[in-house]
């Protein structure tokens, strides 16, 4: 594998210099190849030699290293290196001498963006233990289940978290499950609190086997992930992967001296492993928002001296949908790092705030495959060359979008659009791009595999996204196929929604998709029902369902009812020509209902509201 690595190099570069050297990105992709090669090297020693180094590990040499350097900001408050290193000793310390817990052990964390949300995540991986992030906007049956499903038997709430823990505590306790509260007293039975046990703790670190791995593919982390069907699935993230997601900033070219700004939340990779593993290996600061906030942001990065700050396309709209101001371009920021910037937001981010680079980074969390847009090319999600498809087995496949289907040849295989046109990303699993799969069942991994793609045997991952690839090996996002569509920065899956709004009495069935709307990233969610004989539609006791059982990004903003349910040529709901057709009640007949917060309840859609969401005036 190693002297692979190598020839390949070799061969790769020297066709590439002969091929290419003309070629106007070439010095550019070779910078970006040679860091990740020069890491894959790394890791591939790792493999081979099973001592492995972990991020944890890479963490502690920094805190050695570096102890007096800030490594989080967090509303004026520095915690260096040390400090967090020392403390997150102190959180091993209480788990090893109370918590029940061994090598080995999946502890769920339920906590939002704080310093103690790194604390405890470093303490119990100290321990060995996985930690498994749990989303906290979730409510309680998709909360348990997430919970369920990766296996955990402890779990860690932050102590702004108890109305969200007061609704599931009966299950929990029902599950032998322990609790432990982020607080010095719980007015609860049955919790465990923590902050009281710290202060007495000793700060010396655990014995060092308990976080030694002799395997880059051990999991450390669970993120979940609305994968394609069903309600939440944990991604496992091995050692490997969080290997690689903390190499992401190096490779764009931020150094020790940057400045990161996180406002996404911990519990997606894009902040941990992309924006706290990148600094860690940078020893770099970064200065952690509760949550976003579009005024407070050029502020905070004046104040904090940012240099990078990682976002997704939202982010970059909020920002630029702010009235403008003097001096918008006086502030130190350089690049930002994150997907799903819109071209018009793009160029106007760039217009209103200056000459940042923004470095779009295509990969999802239990993904294999990659793209970095190291370029600054606006609108592409990544880049690939000659020697880049060499190492990541990628293709794009035709696809059919009306009937939601790969097409096959007469042989029964898939076959690669030509460039520019759209196909269906796959990504072949092998023992250089491996993939880990989701905790807990067998059939959710199997379900993302396509086998015999272009031969017998062979095995893909499907990302479940269309892409483009351009002449100049620019790669563009098209739009995402399957069960899931965005929206606000959140992946909802459209099983999940309809599972829930199923199961109203006055509907028989329900069809979930996402709907386009001017001014806004992702889709919007839309019902497309048909109800039961002899009922009428109630939109105000379906808000109430969709808004105690679904997280506020999941909730359906249209209605739309139906005679009967479409289907497709081969017995799935027609989701197709609904998201063509849009919300528009001047062109559909179909009567469409929309959810108005302000009267909490589902209001028919009359074209003058449909103007001023158009417009911009409503908020979705
Ligand atoms: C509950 O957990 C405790 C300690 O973790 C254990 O001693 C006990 O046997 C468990 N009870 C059940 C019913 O699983
Ligand atoms: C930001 O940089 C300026 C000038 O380099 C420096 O004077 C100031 O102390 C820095 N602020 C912080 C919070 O580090
Ligand atoms: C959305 O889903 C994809 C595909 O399963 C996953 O890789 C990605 O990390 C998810 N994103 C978020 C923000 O959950």
């Amino acid at each position: 594998m190693f002297s692979a690595w190598i020839t390949a190099l070799i061969a790769g570069v020297s066709t590439l210099v002969i091929q290419k050297l003309f070629f106007p990105y070439f010095w550019m992709d070779l910078k970006l190849l040679t860091k990740a090669i020069s890491y894959g090297i790394k890791i591939e020693i790792y493999k081979k030699t099973a001592k492995v180094v972990t991020v944890l590990d890479r963490f502690m040499q920094q805190a050695q290293k570096i102890p007096n350097k800030p490594f989080i900001i967090y509303e004026d408050n520095a915690f260096t290196y040390q400090d967090v290193d020392k403390r997150s000793n102190k959180v091993a310390q209480v788990f090893f001498k109370q918590g029940g817990l061994k090598k080995g052990d999946t502890v769920a964390l339920l906590m939002s963006n704080e310093p103690d949300f790194i604390n405890v995540w470093f303490g119990l991986c100290k321990l060995g233990c996985a930690v498994a992030f749990l989303n906290f906007n979730i409510k309680s049956r998709s909360l348990l289940h997430c919970f369920n499903s990766c296996g955990a038997k402890t779990l860690v709430v932050g102590s702004d978290m108890t109305d969200t823990l007061e609704d599931i505590l009966p299950n929990l306790h029902e599950d032998n499950i322990s609790v432990w509260i982020m607080a010095s007293e719980s007015h609860q039975p049955g919790i465990n609190t923590i902050l009281d046990k710290l202060e007495d703790a000793p700060d010396e670190p655990v014995p060092a086997h308990l976080r030694a791995t002799d395997s880059v593919k051990t999991p450390t982390l669970y993120i979940f992930t609305s994968g394609t069907t069903g309600l939440p699935k944990a991604a496992v993230i091995s050692q490997l992967q969080s290997l690689k997601g903390a190499a992401g900033l190096w490779a764009y070219g931020a150094t020790a001296d940057d400045i990161v700004y996180v406002t996404l939340p911990l519990y997606h990779s894009a902040a941990s492993l992309i924006g706290v593993g990148g600094c860690i290996e940078l020893g770099a600061t970064f200065v952690l928002k509760k949550k976003f906030s579009a005024s407070q942001f050029w502020s905070d990065c004046r104040k904090y001296n940012v240099t990078v700050f990682q976002y997704i396309g939202e982010i970059c709209r909020y920002l630029c949908n702010m009235p403008k101001k003097e001096g918008e371009k006086d502030h130190k920021v350089r690049m930002g790092v994150g997907n799903g910037v819109q071209q018009n937001i793009w160029k106007e981010f760039l217009d209103r705030f200056g000459d940042i680079k923004l470095c779009e980074l295509y990969g999802s969390t239990e993904g294999n495959v990659c793209f970095m847009n190291h370029i600054g090319k606006i609108g592409a999600v990544g880049r690939s060359n000659f020697f880049y498809k060499r190492i990541f087995k990628y293709c794009l496949v035709k696809y059919d979008m009306e009937n939601g289907e790969i097409i096959l040849n007469e042989q029964g295989f898939c076959e690669e659009v030509k460039k520019g046109e759209a196909g269906l990303l796959l990504s072949q699993i092998n023992s250089m791009s491996p993939f880990f799969g989701y905790a807990g069942s067998k059939s959710l991994t199997e379900k993302k595999l396509l086998r015999d793609v272009f031969m017998k045997g062979d095995v893909y991952l499907n990302t479940g996204d269309l892409m483009v690839e351009d002449q100049e090996d620019f790669i563009y996002f098209k739009d995402r196929i399957g069960d899931t569509f965005r929206w606000k920065g959140e992946n909802v899956s459209t099983t999940e929604v309809a599972d829930v709004v199923g199961i109203i009495d006055f509907l028989q069935e329900a069809n979930i998709y996402g709907v386009s709307v001017p001014g806004y990233e992702g889709k919007a969610g839309m019902a497309a029902v048909v109800l039961n004989p002899g009922c009428g539609f109630d939109g105000k006791s379906l808000y109430e369902h969709v808004e105690h059982y679904l997280p506020g990004y999941a909730r359906p903003r249209f209605v739309r009812i139906q005679k009967s349910m479409e289907i497709t040529g081969t017995f799935k709901q027609q989701k197709f020509r609904l998201v063509e057709s849009g919300f528009n009640p001047s062109t559909i007949t179909d009567s469409l209902y929309f959810l108005d917060e302000s009267q909490k309840c589902y209001v028919p859609l009359t074209t003058e509201i449909f103007d001023i969401i158009v417009s911009g005036q409503i908020k979705l």
